[in-house]
This record gives C-alpha cells, structure tokens and sequence, in this order.
C-alpha cells in the first residue's frame, strides 16, 4: 500500500515515517477498512481510474475528493497490486488483498495447487503453513480440502491471510501469531504446532535483496533441516540453486520449470518423498518428469554431431540430464549442452541443427555469417562471459538469412557453434 503506488514521494495523510510495529499497526487498520462495505466501492472505484489508465497523482486526487482521504491511498496501493497479481491469479486477484511485499513474496496458486494436492494425497491433516505471507499456500490448502494452521510473525501478513481467504469463502483457517524457528524446535512426534503435515516457504529476500546463504534465509536452514526431520509430511521450498550437498538423506529434491525458467524448488520430507531427485516441467497444461532414485552419473563427453541440445533449467539442475537422451554426449564435462546425430523428440530438450562448429574469433564469425547470407541471429551462450544481446548486435549484418549462434566451450576450447533454429 505505502504511498498508494505512484512510485513518487507522494505521501497519503497516514504515511508519516514510522517506526515498523507502528507501520505494520497501521498497514492492518487499513486492512480492516478496505474489507468494510466502504472499502470495497473504494477500490473498486480505484480499480476503475487504474483500467481508464488515469496516472496516480491524479487518481489519488479524485480518490480522495470521492472516497475520503482514509481510504483513497490504500485502495490506489491495492488496485496497483490487484493489476499486477492478475496475470498469475487471474480472477482470485480482484478478491485478494496484498501489500508490494507480500506479492513480491507470493508463490504462484498454480504450483501452491500442486504441492497442496501432493502434500494431502496421504491423508495427513492438518497442515501448518509456516509463513503463510498473503495466504497463497493456506489458499491452496484449505481449497483442497485441508484444515490449516496459517503461521506468521508478521501481523500485515496475518491479516492479509485472515482476510483473503474470508473473501474466497474458505473455511477452516486458523492463523496464529508464532515464530516457526520455536514452532519446528518444539515439533514432536511428527507435528509441528498440532498439524500432521507442513509446508514452509523461508523468506529468501531481505532489504530487497536475494539472501544466497540458507543461514540467512528467514527461518533459517536449521529450522528447515528440523522440519525436515521432525515432521515426515513437509514440503520446504528452497531456492534453485541450492547446493545439492545441503539435501539431507532421504529427501527428494525438486526442480519444477515452465517457460524456459525454474519456477520453484522443493525439499520433500520423508514421509512424502517417492525418489531421489526429480525434474518437473509444466508446458501448455502438460506435465513431463524425470526422476531418479540415486545419482544417475554424468552423460558422457563426445565430439560435436549433427544436432545440438540445449537442456530445460529444471532438468541441469536435478542432475538428470544424462536420463533423457541415452544416445547424446556432453560437448564439454563442465558445459550442459549436448549434442547427438539428431533431433530430440523430447520435451526437455530444445534442438538445433547444427551447420558449422569454428573456434571463436569474432572477425572471422562475422565474415563467415556474412558469407552465409545471415544478418540476423540469436545468440545464445554456456560457458563463455560474452553478453548475447551486445554480441547479436555485433553480429547484425544486411543478409536475410537467421541462425543461432552458440558461444560456448568444446572440449576446454573458446567455440562457436552456428545452428539453424528447429523450431521457435
Ligand atoms: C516467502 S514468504 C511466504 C510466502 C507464501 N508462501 C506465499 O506464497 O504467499 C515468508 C513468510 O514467512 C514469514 N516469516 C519469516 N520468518 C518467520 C519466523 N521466524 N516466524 C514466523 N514467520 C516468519 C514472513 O513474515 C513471510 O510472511
């Protein structure tokens, strides 16, 4: 909410500098006054200056004349969250109430659905939502069936979870005030704050910056290694490029990717855990997964062939690439490209053919792409600190011809692979 979302000094009346108990006080008394009958033509007028494109000292301005000063910044803030929640909400977030922290914080409701369902399929109940933010887990919990536990220090957090899960008409959510670094110290006989099953999702940012250290997530990696071995039904999500040592014994690590990007990864407890390690890729409504039950090894390291493999992000990740193409080997051991004498079929992996594989030199590279015919390329790298975007500029030319241009390592070796794309 803050200063109703103009990104400009513009300060509501309320928005006085405040130590953060106060603000977080405040932010909950504004909470309230948006869920009221009052607050809600408020935002739905705010909503509606937000979709005529009016800019924000403007609509605040008008806000103010017609819906008083209280409510007209908190509703221009949250229509502001609402428009940028929609992509990945869709219609729950003109329901949905959030601050810029809390989305900023959300997880998407499509992949909370999908750990929700997997967490249940068991029967354990209730669960504990340790850190529950805006509610996006406790959502999909209690939409699935479950009773929830919705846990948080925070009490903006607390609200929000309180209020929206009240406006989508679910029943069954008690949130509770708890820090979950004494909750998982207290935890025994496989529950944790009387709940069977758990999820937790660290805060893995502070002072808006990416915490890299698990120690400094928020609870801590001691608290998620605790929950891990206290609780059996738990799911943690972690981020992606957690060291793969850190995983303890017996639980299954996740990497989950749509669109090119991992989207989450999650640490299974060992009462949930069905293997070792497994990729997940959602595309266009499918789902492909590879999983293994021990460290399957590395491909192979071979010669550049025909067709060059540029594996999804989830699939490097797990250490699993060498599950899905049993005839492909690796252009370098330390490079995740592979290639084979043709194109793969397979969903994780996206195939060029290659046309001519020459050691990087960019004079001779952009004699050879102008030869060829080809002004226009994409650039794509592994290994090599070029920028792609500056290359490709580089490399523009007045032919008419495309291709993608692969700067990568061959065998220890600074090399170019010049492809044709497969398909886009
Ligand atoms: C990453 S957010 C959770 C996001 C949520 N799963 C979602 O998808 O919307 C982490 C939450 O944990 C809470 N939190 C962090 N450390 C905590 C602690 N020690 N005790 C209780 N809550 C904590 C934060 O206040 C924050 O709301």
């Amino acid at each position: 909410m803050g200063d109703g979302g103009t990104g400009r000094p513009v300060r509501h009346p309320v928005q006085v500098d405040r130590e953060p108990e106060e603000q977080a006080v405040e932010t909950v008394r504004q909470l309230l006054a948006l869920a009221t009958p009052e607050g809600a033509a408020a935002l739905s007028r705010a909503a509606t200056l937000l979709a005529g494109g009016m800019d924000a000292v403007s609509a605040l301005t008008r806000l103010r004349a017609e819906v008083g000063t209280d409510l007209a910044g908190p509703a221009w803030g949250v229509a502001r969250q609402r428009e940028k929640a929609r992509s990945t909400f869709g219609p729950d977030a003109d329901r949905l109430l959030f601050t810029g922290d809390t989305l900023e914080q959300a997880g998407r409701p499509a992949l909370a659905d999908r750990r929700a369902a997997r967490l249940l399929a068991e029967g354990a109940e209730p669960v504990a939502d340790l850190g529950c933010a805006a509610g996006t887990d406790t959502i999909a919990l209690a939409r699935a069936g479950a009773r929830v536990v919705a846990v948080d220090r925070d009490p903006v957090a607390r609200e929000l979870t309180r209020l929206n899960t009240t406006a989508l008409g679910l029943t069954g959510v008690e949130v509770v005030d708890a820090d979950v670094v004494d909750l998982v110290a207290a935890a025994t006989d496989g529950k944790v704050a009387g709940c069977r099953a758990a999820v937790l999702d660290p805060a893995r940012r502070a002072g808006g910056r990416r915490q890299l250290d698990p120690d400094r997530w928020s609870p801590p990696w001691s608290t998620v290694t605790a929950l891990l071995d206290r609780v059996p039904a738990a799911v943690v999500k972690v981020a992606p490029g957690l060291d793969h040592d850190r995983v303890p014994d017996g639980i299954e690590a996740e990497w989950v990717s749509t669109g090119g990007s991992i989207v989450e990864a999650l640490l299974w407890g060992r009462g949930v855990s069905t293997t070792w390690r497994r990729a997940t890729l959602l595309r266009d409504g499918r789902l492909s997964e590879v999983t293994a039950d021990a460290e399957p090894g590395p491909a192979p390291v071979g010669p550049v062939r025909g067709w060059l493999h540029e594996p999804d992000p989830a699939l490097i990740r797990s250490g699993l690439m060498s599950l899905v193409a049993a005839d492909a080997t690796l252009v370098d051991p330390t490079i995740a490209y592979l290639t084979s004498d043709g194109p793969s079929g397979s969903p994780w992996l996206s195939s060029y053919r290659v046309a001519d594989v020459l050691p990087f030199n960019l004079k001779k590279l952009k004699a050879h792409l102008r030869a060829r015919g080809i002004g226009r390329v994409v650039v794509k790298k592994r290994g090599s600190p070029i920028e792609p975007e500056t290359l490709a500029r580089r490399l523009r030319g007045p032919g008419s011809g495309s291709a993608v241009v692969v700067v990568t390592r061959v065998a220890g070796a600074p090399t170019v692979l010049v492809c044709d794309p497969l398909s886009a």
